[in-house]
């Protein structure tokens, strides 16, 4: 019996292993353990012993930080100034760009390298509350190592544009709910957006596989107002879900929505 057990151990860990290796992601490939988890558990670039808790590093359950776009964000959004992708004036581009902000921000406040990746408003645990946010553990993390990846910098003229108007622009929330093909965009080489009213916002998505609902795995745009227009914008968390490790492999990084395998992730929005 002993040994039939620990045979049937083997083969599931032999076949885990060959999983990952082939890149197969199991469902239950999320955010614990991996490189987003910079607790005890974790395999972020910098992890501490003073906890096993995953989520407190980016969300509080009460006095989180509302002026992020980030739900229940646990952290103090960063104040760089940013160099922008627009910068470079590319003669192709269409889309208008605006500041940087949204998603993104939440993103860059450890990815930009500028501020301790374990500063928190709510520290784990009673009365680990401050406001202007404390560093957890200083003798074991710190603001994030390895430009220009994964830490950006202040410079995002490198980087694929954020905080950049979908399809060059033509798509606002004065249209009706429902789809819109390229042919109302002002650059027709993107794909058809989906748009829905949820709460009374906007919301605006790449309905990949035309079924009207919002899926994981598809691209999710943002909904800013910009010179009083509210109209969906690229943003980091459009092609990334920070709690997708399942996307990892040996040839594909973590956190995004989907493997880019045949550069799907690309031509989700891009109709090239
Ligand atoms: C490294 C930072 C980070 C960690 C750690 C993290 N999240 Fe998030 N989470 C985010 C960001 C950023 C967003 C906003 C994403 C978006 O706009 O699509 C988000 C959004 C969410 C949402 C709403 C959107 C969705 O995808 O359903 C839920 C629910 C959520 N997180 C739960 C959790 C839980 C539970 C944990 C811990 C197991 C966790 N998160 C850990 C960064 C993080
Ligand atoms: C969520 C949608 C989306 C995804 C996914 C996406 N892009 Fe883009 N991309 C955009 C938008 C919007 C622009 C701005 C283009 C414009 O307005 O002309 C852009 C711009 C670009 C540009 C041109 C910038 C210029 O100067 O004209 C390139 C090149 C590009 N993307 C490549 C890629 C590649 C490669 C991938 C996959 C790794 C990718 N994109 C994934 C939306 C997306
Ligand atoms: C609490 C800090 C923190 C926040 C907030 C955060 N990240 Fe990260 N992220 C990390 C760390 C740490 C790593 C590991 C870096 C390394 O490999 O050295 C990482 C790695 C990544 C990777 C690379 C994964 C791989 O397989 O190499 C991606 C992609 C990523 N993050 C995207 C995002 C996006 C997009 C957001 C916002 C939606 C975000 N992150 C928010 C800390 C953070
Ligand atoms: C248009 C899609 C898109 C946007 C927007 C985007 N990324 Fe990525 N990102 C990708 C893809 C695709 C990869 C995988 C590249 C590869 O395989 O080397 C990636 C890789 C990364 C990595 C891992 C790099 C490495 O090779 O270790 C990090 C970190 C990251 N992104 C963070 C961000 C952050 C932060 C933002 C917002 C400022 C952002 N990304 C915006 C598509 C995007």
């Amino acid at each position: 019996m002993k040994t039939t057990s620990k045979y049937s151990q083997f083969t599931l860990a032999a076949v885990a292993g060959l999983a990952v290796v082939m890149g197969i992601g199991f469902a239950s490939a999320g955010i614990k353990g991996s490189k987003h988890d910079l607790g005890s558990g974790g395999t972020a670039q910098a992890t501490t012993a003073n906890t096993t808790e995953v989520c407190v590093f980016c969300h509080t359950p009460h006095g989180s930080n509302t002026s992020a776009s980030a739900p229940l964000w646990n952290k103090k959004l960063p104040t760089t100034s940013y160099t922008r992708y627009s910068s470079l004036g590319t003669s192709t581009l269409d889309g208008a760009e605006t500041t940087v902000g949204s998603v993104s921000l939440a993103c860059l406040s450890c990815h930009d390298g500028t501020q301790a990746m374990d500063v928190m408003i709510n520290a784990p645990g009673s009365g680990g509350y401050n406001a202007s946010g404390a560093e957890f553990d200083a003798s074991a993390i710190g603001a994030m190592t390895g430009g220009p990846i994964p830490m950006l910098g202040s410079d995002l003229s490198n980087d694929h544009p954020v905080s950049i108007q979908y399809g060059g622009g033509g798509l606002n929330s004065s249209q009706a709910d429902g789809a819109y093909t390229n042919s109302t965009f002002t650059d027709k080489d993107f794909n058809s957006v989906r748009k829905a009213t949820i709460n009374s916002n906007p919301v605006w998505w790449v309905d990949t596989n035309s079924d009207g609902t919002r899926d994981k795995d598809e691209m999710m745009l943002y909904t800013r107002t910009v010179s009083s227009v509210t109209q969906p914008y690229v943003e980091c968390a459009s092609c990334h879900d920070p709690h997708n490790a399942g996307t990892a492999s040996a040839t594909s990084v973590a956190f995004l929505r989907k493997s880019n395998a045949n550069s799907a992730v690309c031509l989700a929005c891009h109709n090239k």
